[in-house]
């Protein structure tokens, strides 16, 4: 039995599919239940990251983890989860981290990605961190614009980066699940190729089969509007990234292609499962 934390997300939600198509029995946790009906042998769980003995009887028996740490951490307790992962004896965990946990090592943003990883690692749990750029799916941002008024708005409008599938994610958590071979391996998740916001929303515009317009905006102004939905410091690292990446930001990593044996999708390939969402 695996469990996957935060179930109904961009990465829990195909886990939970690609896990129950190998036969898997899974518990799939998330605080609300999910939209869509769930695939035969998965059990949802409503539960909160933030009170982990919540969790605590899900755990028992189960041979695998999946975790992520919504938003910014906050009321998530790294060291308790441990404990209860540790007390269910959970032989194996994939942690979701960010690519920033290591290229960011002061930022504000991204602290709590770093203390997880700190607490896990020397854990008697077998970990795997994976440590992905910012997904293709951030591009859902500009699906109410794109259907209102075919119009996208976002800052730093030429700068690229390799985004990645948020299937290719799950496509590894998958295989670092049900494999040997990945125990205190740190993956680096990338897209195969770098891709701008402007590049990004001429794609969308192709899958649409029609022109959209595209607005840049100032770092202020896509501040304003982030601080609606992420905490402050949640805002300014991702801005940070998106404005002025780091060289390994701008890499991209074999790491996708390495574990599953076949390239890294491209923004295209999302968009094209996606395209409904902009319609
Ligand atoms: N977006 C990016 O560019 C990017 C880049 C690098 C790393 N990441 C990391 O990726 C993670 C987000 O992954 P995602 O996009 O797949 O998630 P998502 O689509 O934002 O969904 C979050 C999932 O977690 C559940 N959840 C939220 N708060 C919870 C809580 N307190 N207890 C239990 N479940 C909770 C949600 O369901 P309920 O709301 O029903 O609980 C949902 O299932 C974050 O840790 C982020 O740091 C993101």
């Amino acid at each position: 039995m695996m469990v996957v934390m935060g179930a109904t997300g961009n990465v829990g939600r195909e886990l939970v599919r690609l896990l129950a198509e190998a036969g898997e029995e899974v518990v799939a946790v998330a605080r609300k239940a999910p939209a869509e009906p769930l695939p035969r042998r998965v059990r949802h769980v409503q539960g909160d990251l933030s009170t982990p003995a919540s969790l605590a009887p899900h755990l028992r028996g189960a041979a695998g983890v999946f975790l992520l740490v919504p938003g910014g951490g906050e009321g998530v307790d790294p060291q308790a989860l441990r404990t209860h992962l540790e007390a269910a004896r959970v032989p194996r965990l994939v942690l979701l981290s960010s690519l920033a946990a290591a290229t960011r090592p002061s930022a504000p943003s991204h602290a709590h990605l770093r203390a997880i990883e700190g607490v896990f690692r020397d854990s008697a749990v077998r970990w795997t961190f994976l440590r992905p750029g910012g997904f293709a799916s951030n591009a859902l941002a500009w699906a109410a614009s794109v259907r209102a008024e075919r119009s996208v708005a976002a800052p730093f409008a030429d700068v690229a980066l390799p985004v990645v599938d948020p299937a290719d994610i799950a496509a590894v958590a998958d295989r670092v699940l049900r494999e040997d071979g990945h125990a205190g391996k740190v993956y680096a998740l990338t897209g195969p190729t770098a891709i701008s916001p402007r590049q990004q929303a001429a794609a969308v515009a192709e899958a649409l089969g029609t022109p959209l317009r595209f607005v840049e905006w100032s770092r202020d102004e896509a501040r304003a509007m982030m601080l609606r939905f992420m905490p402050e410091p949640v805002a300014e690292g991702t801005l940070d990234i998106l404005g002025t990446p780091t060289e390994e930001e701008q890499r991209i990593s074999p790491d996708v292609a390495r574990v599953l044996g076949r390239p890294a999708s491209p923004f295209s390939a999302w968009v094209e499962r996606n395209v409904a969402a902009f319609r």
